[in-house]
């Protein structure tokens, strides 16, 4: 099996996923198939929505004669007519639904390698939420006995190892963390359907967020069960890679249409709020009329064009950066949804999102509501004001907010202020305090508030802007002459380029970077056409680029050289094996087996040091993975590399 990441965006990821049937890229949906009763075709969903990846039943065509029978002799891709990616179950979900089933769970997997299965599954126990913890860890047992004495009889079929545990946090943990020690290759997310089913979305989340925290990040995750698209969004985020559908069916059935947003009775609409081909060919009073049979044809279709079409929307969503607004927009129209979101909020939560979260986006950040400010990127921004900015004075100087950028707006202000004395100059926005050197960085100048925003916001920002300027005199800005007259003049020139060029260095790299980058003679040269700084040099050595994008820096050799020389092993660092050490030195980038360890504050789209065993510096690049995955994955990029040392 091969998995690789591709793209990122929160805990979520476009990734790569061969089997022996193909590539398939994640996210994805697995339309569930019924062997008995195919609505649609495998083939036709290939045709009509791309689908690249089904799931059936292994145990529905093990208790057929004549299925199988096919399926033993000609295979299950065979049977159900499909080249693509095929998955089985296994009969958990019958037993849990229908009780007590016969079933040997190691004969079910022999069955499902057997019958040429891509990606098998073991006969797990279903966790229900009514569980007590002592009847959840009995069920968390026993699945991960089977799953153990599963492996061994895998052979070439990929195996997925369900990670159940009701909705005991701690037990979803364990059982991810053991199963994860298994020669397993697939991690379904199980026992949730019940929960899909009552719209308890705070538990969802608990259960996605406890299993990924107790998983190897290099794994497929699928949420099983899970076939709504209004939880898509959230579930990627969270580090889902994989949904199976049998709700595009079973609404079809019940006269029920899917919408990003929730569900609809067909019966109930007068217009179809949809543009997909189903809904362009016939008006809802149409599609009431029509024979059963191909209403529900007709009806699944729909299902699947919009649990496709969101999917692709999510795919975007992650190349461009805006996967949290999507999170963010489709919570806004589910109050159970909305509620789940607070469970991100917790620390030990916060802290594991963060670490998936990259240091900048190709987007600017949008405002959605009272949620946003508690987002991954900016909980990063807040602590790194705390902990890595240097106030410049003990006096602070605070502008409303302004237009964009702050440093242009108030450009005639700072000169009065900065000739009269050596102070901060903070900006008070509802994103947090920015400071004024500050105001091209990430997210500070890509992000987008309205004029107005809730009360959440307001008090959330203003608390970290009390504790930014604990230790400040502070003075607010009024248009008069007594607020200058409240600065001690002193006669210093204050050199605002470097002050920015520290700031950001500070909060880049950390606290002392540009100590240890601005050591000589610093000259900083601006574009001509935007007057923005672009590159900087030190002592006629070119250090560092600036990204007119996002404000941030990016490492040029030399730059290298200075913070490997102050800093001291494994700050900023990424470290290869031996074997790696010659590819490296003629520019190739470092693919994540060869990474030996990395710096544990290294995060997607830094800038890192890339070094050998004995911390030689090879070259410097960008980060694509945090150190966990570099240290997980097996295939790969972990670092793009920019300049070896020459
Ligand atoms: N289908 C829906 N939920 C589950 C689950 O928990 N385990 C298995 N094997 N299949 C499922
Ligand atoms: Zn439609």
């Amino acid at each position: 099996m091969k998995f690789e990441i591709k793209k990122r965006d929160a805990a979520g990821r476009i990734c790569r996923f061969t089997t022996k049937h193909g590539t398939v890229t994640t996210p994805n949906l697995m339309p569930v198939i019924n062997p008995n009763k195919m609505v649609i075709t495998p083939k036709e969903m290939k045709k009509l929505f791309g689908t690249e990846i089904v799931i059936t039943n292994s145990y529905i065509i093990k208790k057929d004669d004549k299925l199988k029978c096919e399926a033993l002799e000609k295979g299950v891709h065979h049977l159900i007519d499909f080249d693509g990616t095929v998955m089985t179950d296994s009969g958990t979900f019958q037993s849990y639904v229908y009780g007590n089933i016969k079933l040997d769970p190691i004969e079910i997997v022999k069955f499902q390698r057997d019958i040429g299965s891509d990606i098998g599954t073991i006969l797990d126990v279903f966790g229900t939420p009514d569980q007590t913890k002592k009847e959840a860890e009995q069920a968390v047992k026993e699945t991960l006995k089977r799953a153990k004495k599963s492996t061994p009889e895998k052979d070439t079929m990929l195996l997925a190892c369900t990670i159940q545990g009701s909705i005991y946090p701690g037990l979803r943990k364990k059982c991810a963390q053991q199963l994860s020690k298994l020669d397993a290759d697939f991690f379904p997310i199980g026992g949730v359907v019940p929960l899909m089913e009552n719209q308890r979305y705070t538990d969802l989340v608990r259960c996605i967020l406890s299993s990924k925290q107790g998983l190897d990040p290099s794994k497929p995750v699928h949420l099983f069960g899970a076939g709504h698209p209004l939880i898509f969004p959230l579930a990627v985020a969270l580090g889902c890679d994989f949904f199976d559908s049998s709700a595009y069916v079973k609404y079809a059935n019940d006269g029920r249409m899917i919408f990003p947003w929730g569900t609809e009775k067909l019966d109930d609409l007068s217009e179809l709020p949809c543009c997909c081909p189903v809904c362009s060919k016939f008006t809802a009073s149409e599609l009431k009329k029509i024979q059963k049979d191909e209403a529900i044809l007709q009806l699944a279709k729909h299902n699947l064009y919009v649990s496709f079409a969101e999917i692709k929307k999510i795919k975007t969503a992650i190349s461009e950066g805006w996967l949290w607004e999507l999170v963010e927009r489709r919570a806004n129209s589910n109050p159970y949804l909305l509620e789940s979101l607070k469970e991100l909020m917790k620390k030990e939560n916060k802290m594991w999102l963060e670490q998936f979260e990259p240091i900048s986006k190709n987007k600017a950040l949008f405002y959605t509501g009272s949620h946003t400010i508690h987002r991954p990127i900016i909980n990063r921004i807040h602590r790194r004001l705390l902990t890595r900015y240097k106030q410049n004075s003990d006096t602070t100087i605070v502008f409303p907010e302004g237009k964009k950028p702050y440093a242009s707006f108030y450009s005639q202000r700072i000169k009065s202020i900065l000739k009269k004395g050596n102070v901060n100059i903070v900006v008070h926005t509802y994103i947090g305090p920015v400071p004024i050197e500050l105001d091209e960085m990430y997210p500070f100048a890509q992000s987008v508030f309205p004029e107005t925003v809730d009360k959440e916001t307001v008090e959330f920002s203003q608390q970290i802007f009390d504790k930014f300027l604990k230790e400040q005199k502070v003075i607010r800005w009024k248009e008069n002459k007594a607020t200058l007259e409240k600065i001690i003049f002193q006669e210093e020139t204050i050199d605002m380029d470097l002050r920015k060029i520290s700031a950001v260095a500070d909060m880049q790299f950390g606290k002392d970077a540009a100590k240890a980058l601005f050591c000589g003679d610093i000259k900083i040269v601006k574009s001509k056409k935007t007057g923005k700084i672009r590159n900087v040099y030190c002592d006629g050595q070119h250090i560092l680029s600036m990204r007119a994008s996002d404000g941030l820096f990016t490492l040029k050799i030399k730059g290298a050289y200075l913070l490997h020389t102050y800093f001291k092993y494994p700050k900023l660092r990424v470290t290869v094996e031996n074997d790696a050490v010659s590819f490296i030195k003629e520019g190739k980038s470092v693919f994540a087996k060869f990474v030996k360890d990395c710096d544990p504050n290294l995060l997607p789209r830094d800038e890192c040091l890339i070094v050998d065993e004995k911390d030689n510096l090879l070259s410097v690049g960008r980060c694509l993975l945090n150190r966990t995955e570099m240290l997980s994955f097996n295939y790969g990029m972990a670092v793009k590399t920019r300049e070896p040392v020459k």
